[in-house]
């Protein structure tokens, strides 16, 4: 077998015809990301159906030196699920294997296959009464194993994690073919290295994560949410320290929205109702969450805005009154970010500073915006509760978003990064560094971190064929 088309042949055995695909009109979707800025070539696509087909082609790849760039559903906002123009590569997308395994109640656990969607996680877990509480715009089209692989965050971490703690095993093939198989329900296990999470966060670049145990909650009986004007940043962090010492574990989303980033999604959405009136400069969406009486809930939730108002951070305050009211709000918030792909000329920065830098990294970073690349629209928003903002500015309405990222894209990205450095930020929250800012981390990484990178890279992969050209910088 020492051609591409024998090779595309052995393929073919193992995953059959209908899942090996190489005309470009069939691979076009899995060679694109979804925000259209990154288009590479494969080789081919393949859709294994089980963990011991990915075995298989990871083999028969690793004795042809072909690299595999792993694929879920293909939703990274970095660039990091397609491959790179002229890669040699080919795409191996996991969708196909889309299988909850087992569902225990007692262990409160779900067991499913890398493919299933993270809104398929979320069902099959409600339908055993219980939650599993990832939660990010994309959960129709996300997969369990993308989710796993670049570590996603979301709207829920503040009181549940993020993927990394929401995880209890994981099953993957290596870049040899071989299995690691580790799906163990266990809350306690300390004999040895915690070794699946090396490959959590790796982004596909050390191992293909084919299957998962995940952790499942108690269903929450109630949740209260309310859209509220505060005065500034500075009043949100308040409002949010006030919220955890009135209402402790049951604060699980605390999102900050500007002013620019409602309108932008009142627009998006067809010149939807913004939540409150005369256009606050800042908002915040709060949810609560239990296990016990609605009413109550509703009382601590009235308690802290007005404990809030009374110190002069809240002006003004929608309740949801119902559950259809708690996702039109949701609903709000999370087409932001669809809204902006939409615009186009967004420059993204999904940043985290300590919650106590927040304010000062807001009112500091705005401003160094507004001297690079003045008008530009101040879309700011995102997981504060966390400490995680998106500062997304956005192109002025009448520059044209070519224009406006040739001109800008790097002064303000790098301006901004070098601001979170400084405040020992981190210049990646949520969104993983992909192609994106693969080159940006030389900067941001110590030498000590960078070559550790490299030294569990080159041990796990020691040929280099997953996911080239992803996450680490060259040095
Ligand atoms: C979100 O929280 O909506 C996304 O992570 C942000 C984005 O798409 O930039
Ligand atoms: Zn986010």
């Amino acid at each position: 077998m020492s051609t591409p088309v024998d090779f595309i042949a052995a393929l073919t055995r193992i995953v059959g015809p209908q899942a090996c695909l190489t005309e470009a009109a069939d691979t076009v979707g899995y060679t694109t990301d979804y925000r259209k800025l990154y288009r590479g070539d494969a080789l081919a696509v393949v859709l294994p159906a089980s963990t011991e087909e990915v075995s298989q082609v990871m083999a028969l790849c690793h004795a042809h030196a072909v690299r595999v760039v792993p694929q879920g559903g293909n939703t990274s906002l970095m660039g990091g699920a397609v491959p790179e123009p002229n890669s040699g590569a080919i795409v191996l997308n996991l969708r196909r294997m889309n299988r909850v395994l087992a569902v225990d109640t007692v262990n409160d656990t779900l067991t499913l296959q890398a493919g299933v969607t993270l809104s398929g996680a979320r069902a099959a877990a409600d339908e055993a009464k219980r939650l599993f509480p990832l939660r990010i715009g994309s959960e129709g089209s996300c997969q369990i194993g993308g989710n796993l692989a670049t570590n996603a965050g979301g709207t829920a971490v503040l009181r549940y994690g993020n993927m990394r703690d929401l995880v209890l095993g994981i099953e993957a093939v290596l870049p040899d073919g071989r299995i690691y198989a580790s799906l163990r329900g266990l809350r306690k296990d300390n004999t040895g290295y915690d070794l699946k999470q090396l490959f959590i966060g790796s982004e596909g670049t050390l191992g293909i994560i084919t299957a998962a145990v995940l952790k499942l909650y108690p269903q929450p009986r109630a949740v209260s949410a309310a859209f509220v004007a505060v005065s500034d940043p500075r009043a949100a962090v308040q409002l949010l320290g006030l919220a955890k010492q009135l209402a402790g574990p049951q604060v699980t989303a605390f999102e900050l929205v500007s002013a620019d980033a409602m309108a932008l999604v009142c627009d998006y959405l067809g010149g939807a109702r913004p939540p409150l009136a005369g256009q606050p400069a800042w908002m915040v969406l709060m949810e609560f969450s239990s296990t016990g009486e609605q009413a109550a809930l509703d009382a601590q939730l009235t308690q802290v805005l007005e404990a809030g108002m009374e110190q002069g951070w809240v002006h003004d305050a929608a309740l949801a009154a119902s559950l259809s009211d708690v996702q039109a709000f949701w609903r709000l918030r999370e087409e932001i970010s669809d809204a902006q792909t939409r615009t186009g000329g967004s420059i993204k920065c999904d940043v985290s500073v300590p919650l106590s830098d927040i304010p000062a990294f807001i009112d500091a970073a705005s401003r160094q915006v507004q001297a690079l690349a003045p008008g530009s629209r101040m879309v700011i928003y995102g997981h504060m509760g966390d400490g995680n903002v998106h500062f997304n500015p956005l192109r002025p309405a009448d520059t044209p978003a070519r224009d406006y990222l040739e001109h800008h894209y790097s002064a303000v990205s790098h301006a901004v990064d070098q601001l979170v450095h400084h405040l020992h930020g981190s210049i990646s929250a949520e969104h993983g560094i992909g192609v994106a800012k693969r080159d940006d981390l030389r900067l941001y990484k110590s030498e000590v971190e960078l070559a550790l990178m490299w030294q569990v890279k080159r041990a796990l992969d020691p040929q280099g064929l997953l996911n080239p050209g992803k996450m680490l910088p060259v040095v």
